[in-house]
């Protein structure tokens, strides 16, 4: 019988939120789509007590993977804006005072004095986010895919060390060869030039990494790659704003930096740190994109909002940073990209193709903009 909502709130029924009552009956859930044998949801709290809520968060997501004939549960925090039913609670967190490096920028629209570049690219790009899970991969390769089809000559780069994602994404299994002994070659797919640590080392081998390595490790797959002549580069960025990123960040010849939120709350606040990150080695933000933004179901085409939607656009407009689009969230995008062909080559005609190269349109002219003024941040803490 076909999986519905409710077994998943009888599954929920055994969960209870840090008040003792069960989740299900808490009146704080999102509508609750159930699709192909993935749900979604997002559970409303308040700001203050995002800790307390992790914790049922987690355990609401194990109880409904463990109904049978699910595949996937996707559950979702969101704090209440100030000033909504709840206000008080969500009153806004201390703010700290604008970082240092917001305001100032050496070199507008042209990079920062950072790393030396790499002969024969043009544009370094990173997709970041504060948070992970939410998308930065998939919309990297889809980006990129974006570009290319704008006619840019485009490589990506996995700098995701900790958990490489490219090899699954575009189905890559070959090694890279070596040219002259020591430097490799990148793997050619869909037009592209590809590298990932992941086609050096076996799926199975765990990555551990200390803080050195990341950077020769990054380093390497910058520099020691035949990338040839590229018009951007797109690097897909390892998760969070914790020093590696920061040095990350700072040694990669970056001339900008794309960030994607999903339209919750409490990614934003990710996000913005994200932002922060960059704007503090003086990197410009390119803008924030939108990912998992509206969904919609397959079989009836009703819209649902499950994680809110719209967050990320009023959020780039508070910051002064463009706003690029949004991607819903749709079973496709996600079951093209696990089955190795990102929808930008599956369903080139589709929407979600069409979304991708509208964003990448934005992403071209934003390199070609000189003197953007830099606005201040605030981030929350
Ligand atoms: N718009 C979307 N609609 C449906 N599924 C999506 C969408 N975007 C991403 N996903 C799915 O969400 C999961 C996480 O995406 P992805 O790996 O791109 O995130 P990430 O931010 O790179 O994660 P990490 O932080 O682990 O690197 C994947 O299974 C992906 O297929
Ligand atoms: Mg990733």
């Amino acid at each position: 019988m076909a999986l519905d909502k409710n077994d998943v709130l009888a599954a929920l029924g055994k969960v209870l939120g840090p008040d003792g009552r069960p989740l299900a009956a808490a009146g704080n859930l999102s509508d609750i789509v159930v699709a192909d044998g993935k749900v979604f949801f997002s559970i409303t709290v308040d700001a203050a007590a995002v800790r307390q809520w992790e914790e049922v968060r987690a355990r609401a997501e194990a109880a409904v993977r463990a109904i049978p004939g699910v595949k996937l549960a996707m559950i979702a925090l969101t704090a209440e804006r100030a000033g909504a039913a709840a206000g008080a609670a969500a009153a806004p967190a201390p703010r700290r005072p604008p970082t240092a490096g917001g305001g100032a920028r050496p070199h507008e629209g042209g990079g920062h004095a950072g790393p030396a570049g790499i002969p024969g690219v043009a544009a370094i790009i990173a997709v970041a986010s504060g948070k992970g899970g939410v998308g930065k991969s998939t919309v990297a390769v889809n980006l990129a895919l974006g570009l290319r089809d704008l006619g840019l000559k485009v490589g990506i780069l996995d700098a995701d060390i900790y958990g490489p994602s490219l090899p699954k994404l575009l189905a890559i299994r070959e090694r890279p060869q070596t040219v002259g002994g020591t430097r490799l070659k990148p793997i050619e797919r869909h037009g592209m030039a590809v590298m990932s640590i992941g086609f050096l080392v076996e799926e199975e081998t765990p990555m551990i990494w200390r803080g050195p390595m990341v950077m020769s490790a990054i380093t390497q797959m910058l520099r020691e790659v035949e990338w040839g002549a590229l018009d951007v580069l797109v690097v897909d960025m390892p998760p969070g704003t914790g020093d590696a990123q920061l040095t990350m960040a700072q040694q990669v010849p970056l001339k900008g930096a794309v960030i994607v939120s999903t339209p919750q709350d409490l990614a934003l606040i990710d996000a913005r740190r994200g932002i922060a990150m960059f704007r503090r080695v003086n990197v410009p933000v390119l803008g924030i994109v939108e990912n998992m933004s509206t969904f919609i179901c397959p079989h009836c085409g009703t819209r649902s909002d499950i994680f809110g939607h719209g967050g990320a656009r009023h959020e780039a407009e508070r910051l002064g940073v463009p706003f690029l689009g949004e991607v819903p969230l749709a079973i496709d995008i996600r079951e093209k990209s696990d089955a190795g062909s990102p929808v930008v080559v599956a369903a080139p005609e589709g929407p979600h193709a069409q979304a991708f190269r509208d964003i990448a349109a934005r992403v071209r002219d934003g390199l070609k903009v000189e003197g953007r003024p830099a606005p201040k941040i605030v981030i929350e803490a």
